[in-house]
């Protein structure tokens, strides 16, 4: 056998063992699993949460602590895939929330905090107008389709690598259950390819629509001049630009594109937004969202039962304005640079195959030592050893996104992020010899 194939057979034996463990260890996950099988499609009702053999079932949650159905508690490094930057149960959400289920819920009327909501939202990301909405789906939806009435205009360019949501999915290049817009799939990270795509559809572009970090496609932050390329050449193909901050608004006090200096014609936001309840917006250029004004006789219509619920207009503004300040968000995102640093310190220390892209409180882990610019970089990365990477850190008492995603909530202190480094020195030493293959 090569020396390849030797170690991948030793990849598959660790990672069979680790799964024997983890089955072992969970047998209430594990009925709850066979039960649920029974209504839902896999037992399965949001995709990203299914893993084989089948996926850990969490009782509850405090802090930034999380307990499964068997009791053993984990450190939550997932954050709900950075909806949970106030982790669990933050009192000042606790306490709005609780407010506003003693003021009665589902007025189906306009309310007292929507529009202050609406307020805070536009003065943070630099919104002229803004609309909510209850996921960053609708949002980035309504945001492209708003946009191809503006521009009149049928095309719609998208990344591969990135993801918008449930219908809007391009990791991988695309999904056939995506909404059927005409889509121009370009490569993210490369100006030139991208500018002559643009060039070649200039006519017919409505809009290009980012994340200027791809956050699902492994934490791959967009480049600068790459940003600044897309701005310049929509605005000179007179197509619109989407900048999707529904992951990456948390990244600093404006969201990425007040780091990155490029002010898109919309952005969407969602996830932590709303307080940790169901939340989506779209906003910007008020010469385009207020296409939406009712008032007008022309006007278009965004509806959305729970657009304006109570719920969460009450946690939403809470968390922006009392708990996540612009000056949390740069004490967030400093711990979160902190801690990148320090993995990746521990993984070159060794010079294993591992390494943690992100930005601020957001972070991937990647099995290879490559740079990683682009998704068919991170693709090059072992993915059977990532995958052993998630047990081993589930059976340290970390939980992540099985990906291999990772971000950073609110009440996670020194000793929490200790842990993770700790659990991470120890799958460099348990792991070594797979490590320590070239890749
Ligand atoms: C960048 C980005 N846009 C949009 C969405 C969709 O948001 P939602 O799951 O609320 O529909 C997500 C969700 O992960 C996302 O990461």
């Amino acid at each position: 056998m090569s020396q390849t194939a030797t170690r991948n057979t030793d990849i598959e034996t660790a990672l069979a063992t680790a799964k024997e463990s983890y089955v072992a260890a969970n047998p209430r996950s594990l009925a709850r699993y066979i039960d649920a099988t029974a209504a839902m499609p896999g037992g399965n009702t949001r995709s990203v949460l299914h893993y084989a053999p089948f996926p850990l079932a969490m009782a509850r949650a405090e802090g930034y602590r999380l307990w499964d159905l068997e009791g053993r508690d984990y450190i939550d490094f997932l954050g709900e895939y950075t909806a949970g930057i106030y982790g669990h149960s933050h009192p000042v959400i606790r306490a709005a929330i609780d407010g506003a289920l003693d003021g009665g819920i589902n007025f189906g009327a306009t309310n007292r905090t929507e529009a202050r909501f609406a307020a805070a939202i536009c003065a943070r990301f630099g919104l002229e107008r803004v609309r909510l909405a209850n996921t960053g789906t609708e949002a980035n939806l309504l945001a492209i389709s708003v946009a191809r009435i503006f521009t009149k205009r049928p095309k719609v360019m998208v990344f591969d690598g990135g993801y918008h949501g449930a219908v809007l999915g391009f990791i991988g290049g695309g999904s056939p259950i995506n909404a059927p817009f005409d889509y121009i799939v370009a490569p993210y990270n490369d100006s030139e390819a991208t500018r002559a795509l643009i060039a070649r559809h200039a006519a017919e572009l409505s809009v290009v629509v980012l994340e200027p970090m791809l956050g699902s496609g492994g934490c791959i932050p967009a480049l600068p001049e790459f940003l600044h390329m897309i701005r310049a050449e929509t605005q000179r193909t007179g197509a619109l630009m989407i900048l999707d901050e529904v992951m990456t608004s948390r990244l600093a006090p404006g969201g990425l594109q007040a780091v990155r200096g490029v002010r898109p014609d919309l952005t969407t936001l969602g996830k932590y937004i709303g307080g940790g309840l169901s939340f989506g917006a779209f906003g910007g250029r008020a010469d385009i969202i207020d296409l939406f004004d009712p008032r007008r006789a022309d006007a278009l219509a965004h509806a959305g039962t729970f657009n304006n619920n109570v719920l969460t207009m009450a946690a939403g503004l809470a968390g922006l304005t009392q708990v996540y300040t612009p000056e949390a968000a740069i004490a967030l995102n400093a711990r979160g640079d902190a801690l990148r640093a320090r993995l990746n310190a521990a993984c070159r220390a060794v010079d294993a195959r591992l390494q943690f892209t992100g930005l601020g409180s957001m972070l991937a882990v990647h099995t290879t030592r490559r740079a990683i610019v682009t998704p068919a970089d991170a693709a090059m990365g072992d993915q059977k050893l990532k995958e052993l990477f998630f047990f081993d850190m589930l059976a340290a008492g970390i939980w992540l996104a099985r990906r291999g995603m990772m971000t950073l909530c609110l009440p996670i202190d020194d000793a929490a992020c200790d842990r993770l480094v700790a659990a991470v020195e120890g799958f460099l030493v348990a792991r070594a010899a797979l490590l320590a293959a070239p890749g």
